[in-house]
């Protein structure tokens, strides 16, 4: 079976279970600052399983993009990539356990056709909040015993391993999920609660190293014999400012299912690279990349950054130096640089890019790719050309390097030949040699240092990292624009507290030359209505030509004064307390205009949640 076909029996399975089919979000949140890429279906999905009302209902079904830039180093071995897709469907206060289970063990066994003989299950074994969870060991049991399997439910699978059993409890660092792990390391008002994964048994016994990998083989184990296929989450609960958990208004259902991974167990195939995914995409690597540097490893490596890639530039995102598209460019030069390092082949991509798009060609669920063609086409060849012709020359000045190489030579090549130290690394561990890392990071600290003194020189001696976040400016022109609005941002932030209440506090601030942006909390849209009054306001107090003024004072006698404090941060003991008039007072780090007529007049042109209570403004000024 394909993956396609996986993938359209799966909505097509759910769809005739009541839910509604939704296309995938955007692999580029736009309104989650906290991450920068969507890893998970359930990310966007958030709003719901709090408790917002799903205009599609309650029960929902998708194949969702996902990246995750954090798997970048893993790529290479037989199971991880930085993009998937996750087929997910949800239940919003709507089905539960029972509903889910069955559903998910009837599409494993009966449409993905995985033996049932090879798949085991990881249970909640409970901690001292959330007990375990026997509800679903009973279902399990039962779902098993209809296929003729009898399922043993154990424990301490990590240090006694299988011992022929089914079902394996394990504690909250393995079975409880949320975005951001175990209930420990939650933040404050974010959904999660316990879960349970399934695997799929490959049966190769003989890649368990022993001392690599511990004394027992367990699903859990990282030698890649069992596979994580699937995730039922019974997101249920909701973290509190006391570190307790409070049961959620709703019981949600939130199951993911990696797509690439469901395909290999369905194709009994442990190397995804090797399924029909892959296939097309791998064929044409290995016509092109003759020489790789670092063999199969490479191989997978440049399939995987370059599939990642064409995802990332049909969202229009480009490379850049910041953020995520600094992300993409590292995608699209470390698939160069293992293709065409080691004086081998010349840039060879473009028929690559091709079986990338080909392999989406028929997926009408994601057209944007063949839409999009020439134009991802044309954004992965500039980048990819330009920096293979840039590494072959940095390649013949490493070949002159000894078997030690100085922070100083590594320094250098990264300076003047744009040749990362990420990719230096793995040049020297093919040959063997070392790299003073020490010396290299301390080298390019002084390297920053100096052209940070430089630029807080050009601008006047103002300290460029604000209490409200950075102050994105690159001249003195942008500078002064981005400082009207800094003002403009306090004015803004004690408006919202007069008209909406003092409940109201910062939750981040970012500013560019061109706009503000103000994140604070607050639980519910703000009507028209407010955000005219508040607009009006910070006009009134423009037209009132405050003067601005700051004082130095202790941290506690600034909070004692009034100040306001962004208390996601750390502040040193004495603080700069900026003053509006009596209209504003906060802690802060400059810069600011001396009367508030500079700024000029102040225009909302946004106002949107970005997460559970947390609401976000954007204001330009004329
Ligand atoms: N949200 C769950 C996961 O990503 C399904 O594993």
């Amino acid at each position: 079976m394909t993956h396609t076909e996986i993938r359209d029996k799966f909505l097509k399975f759910f769809e005739e279970r009541g839910h509604k089919i939704v296309p995938s979000f955007s692999l580029v949140p736009e309104n989650d600052p906290s991450v920068l890429f969507t890893t998970a279906g359930m990310q966007p999905m958030i709003p719901y399983l709090l408790g917002e009302i799903h205009p599609e209902g309650k029960r929902i079904a998708n194949s969702q993009k996902c990246f995750r830039a954090q798997d970048i180093e893993e790529v290479g071995d037989n199971r991880h990539t930085t993009f998937f897709e996750m087929l997910g469907n949800w239940s919003f206060g709507d089905y539960w356990k029972k509903e889910q289970l069955n559903w998910i063990f009837d599409f494993l066994v009966n449409e993905a056709k995985i033996n049932p003989q090879n798949l085991y299950i990881t249970v909640f074994a409970g901690n001292n909040q959330i007990p375990r969870d026997t509800e679903s060991v009973q279902i399990w049991k039962e779902l098993f015993k209809k296929v003729d399997i009898e399922a043993v439910d154990l424990e301490n699978a990590e240090q006694e391993g299988m011992r022929n059993g089914r079902i394996f409890y394990y504690s909250d660092k393995k079975n409880w999920w949320s975005l951001s792990g175990t209930p420990e390391e939650m933040a404050v008002g974010q959904p999660g609660g316990p879960d349970s994964e399934m695997f799929y048994d490959f049966g190769n016994t003989e890649q368990h190293d022993f001392e690599k990998y511990g004394p027992a083989c367990h699903v859990n184990c990282d030698c890649g014999r069992y596979l994580e296929i699937g995730n039922n989450v019974f997101m249920e609960y909701q973290k509190q400012a006391n570190g307790s958990f409070k049961p959620l208004p709703q019981k949600n259902i939130d199951f993911g299912g990696g797509l690439e991974r469901i395909t290999a167990a369905s194709q009994n195939q442990s190397d995804i690279f090797s399924t029909d995914f892959f296939e097309t995409i791998m064929e044409a690597v290995k016509k092109h990349v003759t020489k790789p540097l670092d063999g199969e490893r490479s191989l997978r490596i440049i399939s995987d950054h370059l599939r990642a890639s064409v995802f990332l530039i049909s969202e229009k995102l480009r490379p850049s130096n910041k953020d995520r598209g600094y992300i993409l460019r590292r995608l699209i030069r470390r698939a160069t640089m293992h293709a065409t390092l080691r004086g081998g082949d010349k840039y060879p991509f473009m028929e690559i890019f091709d079986s990338i798009i080909d392999t989406y060609k028929d997926t009408a669920y994601y057209s944007e790719i063949n839409a999009n063609r020439e134009e991802i086409e044309k954004v992965l060849h500039e980048e990819a050309q330009r920096f293979s012709s840039r590494i072959r020359e940095g390649e013949e000045h490493y070949l002159k390097f000894g078997k030690k190489i100085s922070g100083e030579e590594a320094f250098l090549l990264e300076q003047s030949y744009g040749f990362p130290i990420e990719l230096l690394k793995e040049l020297a561990k093919r040959d063997g040699k070392e790299i003073d890392e020490t010396r290299f990071r301390k080298e390019k600290e002084q390297h920053q240092e100096i052209s940070r003194a430089g630029a807080e020189k050009k601008f006047g001696g103002h300290g460029l990292l604000m209490d409200t976040g950075e102050l994105k400016a690159g001249n003195e022109e942008e500078l002064k624009k981005a400082t009207r609005l800094h003002t403009a941002t306090h004015l803004l932030h004690a408006s919202l507290r007069k008209v909406l209440g003092p409940d109201v506090h910062q939750a981040g601030s970012d500013i560019t030359s061109e706009r503000l942006r103000f994140d604070f909390t607050f639980p519910r849209k703000m009507t028209p209505e407010e955000i005219k009054r508040v607009e009006d306001m910070v006009n009134e107090a423009v037209q009132k030509d405050y003067s601005v003024t700051k004082e130095e004072l202790s941290y506690e006698d600034a909070i004692k004064s009034g100040a306001l404090a962004f208390f996601k941060l750390k502040y040193p003991p004495k603080v700069n307390v900026y003053s509006v008039g009596d209209f504003s007072k906060e802690l802060c780090g400059g810069p600011h205009v001396s009367r508030t007529r500079e700024i000029g007049k102040i225009k909302i042109t946004k106002e949107e949640a970005i997460s559970a209570g947390v609401r976000r403004i954007r204001a330009t000024v004329e």
